[in-house]
């Protein structure tokens, strides 16, 4: 088989230019965003809360439309939602009254998949995240973990080249937590995919990545890219990309230091008249 660059290329994403506000008048969320990320290539967007991260991804998603700048995934320019690249939310968003089965399906049926082929298809899924037993579970008696599991599952129905991920992890139990985490990876790794994550958490980012991408508030901007080295592979190099990341975070949001709390006067407020304090 001739291997075009197409091929080599399909789960590419390239971000030119991106600035976006919300409204005519609304602050700029987004400003500036420049950023390639190679077919293949794990990547976490890290910031704190309000930085901008789930706007950029649903820019990269297609589900917003940037004001400024341009987004292609595999060559080609986004313009809206695509089964070629899908999303994972902090919450899964299953149908409650569906089986976990039903709900995988969901997406091969509104992709057209022809219905023979979408019972295979969703046994195989099941089976990739370790739910075949609970195929005719309603989701609702699943557990948070398995419920992401399935969300995981419908993700991957249509075969998209980039799963991007918007704190998937964040609601569940520090040990379910980390088995996720592991399984996403490995599963991403084995089907080849791009993958986008977005956390707050810079462990997470380090476990989960390659590349850690550190984002500055108002406007959401990057001030850090930085690659990070398999722990297993290189334990100095891994510390070293950590302790980079953290510093970069904090740089870019410095802990509010509580300003020096001024002592309410009893003298000012019994007696206004006299004015200005003296400077202790
Ligand atoms: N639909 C919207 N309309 C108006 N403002 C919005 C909208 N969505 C996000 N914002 C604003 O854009 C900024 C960035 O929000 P965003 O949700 O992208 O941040 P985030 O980094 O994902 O934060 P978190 O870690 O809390 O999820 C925030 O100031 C937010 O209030
Ligand atoms: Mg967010």
């Amino acid at each position: 088989m001739v291997i075009g660059k197409g091929d080599i290329d399909r789960g590419s994403i390239e971000l030119a230019g991106i600035g976006h506000a919300f409204g005519r008048h609304g602050p700029r969320v987004l400003d500036g965003i420049t950023l390639t990320v190679p077919h293949g290539q794990f990547l976490a967007l890290v910031g704190r809360s309000g930085c901008g991260k789930s706007t950029l991804l649903h820019v990269i998603a297609g589900l917003i439309h940037p004001q400024a700048g341009e987004v292609r995934i595999g060559g080609r320019a986004v313009r809206g939602p695509s089964a070629k690249w899908n999303v994972m939310f902090q919450s899964p968003s299953l149908l409650p009254w569906m089986t976990a089965a039903g709900n995988i399906a969901l997406g091969l049926r509104y992709a057209g998949t022809p219905k023979a082929e979408i019972g295979n298809r969703v046994e195989e899924l099941l089976a990739l995240v370790h739910l075949s037993e609970h195929a005719g579970d309603n989701v609702q008696d699943l557990s948070g973990g398995q419920q992401q599991r399935v969300a995981l599952a419908r993700s991957l129905a249509t075969r998209p080249d980039v799963l991007l991920l918007d704190e998937p992890f964040s609601a569940l139990d520090p040990f379910t937590r980390a088995t996720l985490q592991q399984e996403v990876r490995a599963i991403a790794t084995s089907l080849g995919l791009t993958l986008v994550i977005v956390t707050h958490d810079v462990d997470e980012a380090l476990l989960m990545a390659g590349r850690a991408v550190v984002m500055a508030p108002r406007p959401g901007r990057i001030v850090a890219d930085i690659a990070i080295p398999e722990a297993e592979h290189d334990r100095r190099a891994f510390a070293e990309a950590r302790a980079e990341v953290l510093a970069r975070f904090e740089a870019a949001h410095p802990s509010a230091i509580p300003e020096r709390a001024s002592k309410p006067s009893i003298r000012r407020f019994f007696f206004p008249a006299l004015g200005r304090q003296p400077q202790s």
